[in-house]
């Protein structure tokens, strides 16, 4: 039995660090397991302009902890009016590494998202010939689509003809949960990828809806049934190169959790690592852990790997039930868990 594993550090490819000091107090976190990070930029205001998102890295920045090597990587809020001048100069410049398409209002702080994918096309188009990553939030938001339908819906109405028109654009399918997106993106072209994370691996619906409404286990896009759960575990265990770690850890305080409006977002980045090792063990394929956490996504972006290493072990983790920043408390993901791998440096 493996009971020890070293791997190349890895990078957190879909990551919410809000900002002020919840950002403050949750960077650590992510700085301690991960190199890198790709940002979302789905603040309030959203980060639009190249302007905003080298500040907000600057910010992010000072908020790292000091002999820990950590770098973010900034992404540009898709609009209606996004200006793809500033998109193209942001990127050359290296503030922004990829861009974020959210339909408008299909997510936490989504508001000005873009109203009609197919008007954004001339910015794809830019987006391609500049060779920017597109990452997308995979969801309709007609009212009229059933809630768990509406990644599906996506790839019908939307994905497969973006693939289509920009045959070069790279494009990362964000947090996909059903087994269309993992099917959509294994029969595109190598510039189509997807990140997976922790939670749509270990938990269905019924770990939402069961036994009592548990809020702590809703985020969006929502968890589907266990088919799709196995076809995600199936992907991410793979080895193929189109399928990379991305926790979409989103915090929420508690209180705006158990609410009778609930924030959608889990908390992931404090014990991410032991999270998804957990899966590739149950799954049989620790030896494509590196892969899937440290390997693809660099590829796919097109940046280098990381020299440093990180070490796991077999060990028992309780994952304590609450956390607080600001003062408040927030739930971790897993909190109140015991797992079985522990996160050693
Ligand atoms: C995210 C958030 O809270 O910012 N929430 C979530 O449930 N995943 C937004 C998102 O990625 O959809
Ligand atoms: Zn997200």
């Amino acid at each position: 039995m493996t009971d020890s594993i070293t791997i190349r550090r890895p990078d957190d490819w879909h990551l919410h660090f809000r900002d002020g000091d919840v950002m403050r107090e949750v960077v650590p976190y992510t700085a301690r397991q991960f190199a890198r990070a790709i940002v979302m930029p789905n603040l309030t205001p959203p980060v639009t302009t190249t302007e905003l998102a080298a500040a907000y890295r600057d910010r992010i920045l000072a908020a790292v902890p000091a002999g820990v090597d950590f770098t973010p990587l900034m992404t540009c809020y898709l609009t209606d009016n996004t200006d793809a001048d500033d998109l193209a100069r942001g990127a050359a410049k290296g503030v922004f590494t990829a861009a974020k398409m959210y339909p408008a209002n299909a997510t936490t702080n989504s508001a000005a998202g873009v109203t009609n994918v197919e008007k954004l096309y001339p910015v794809l188009a830019r987006m391609e010939a500049e060779d920017i990553v597109l990452c997308i939030h995979g969801e309709v938001t007609d009212h009229a689509i059933d809630v768990f339908d509406r990644e599906k819906e996506f790839i019908d109405r939307h994905l497969r003809a973006i693939a289509a028109n920009f045959p070069k654009l790279r494009v990362v399918f964000e947090h996909i949960t059903t087994s269309d997106a993992v099917d959509f993106v294994m029969q595109a072209g190598p510039n189509v990828a997807a990140t997976i994370t922790p939670q749509h691996l270990h938990i269905n619906r019924n770990a939402m809806l069961v036994g009592g409404i548990q809020p702590h286990n809703y985020c969006l896009p929502v968890a589907k049934r266990e088919s799709h759960r196995l076809s995600l575990r199936k992907a991410a265990t793979s080895g193929s190169p189109k399928f990379f770690l991305g926790t979409d850890s989103a915090p929420h305080l508690r209180s705006a959790k158990e609410s009778a409006c609930g924030c959608a977002g889990i908390f992931g980045a404090p014990y991410a690592l032991e999270s998804y090792i957990t899966v590739f063990d149950e799954e049989g394929a620790l030896d494509r852990f590196e892969g899937f956490a440290s390997l693809h996504g660099p590829a796919f972006y097109k940046l280098p790997v990381n020299e440093a290493t990180v070490t796991l072990e077999r060990a028992e983790l309780a994952v304590p039930p609450c956390l607080h920043v600001t003062g408040e408390e927030i739930v971790p993901w897993h909190g109140g868990q015991t797992l079985g791998w522990k996160f050693v440096g």
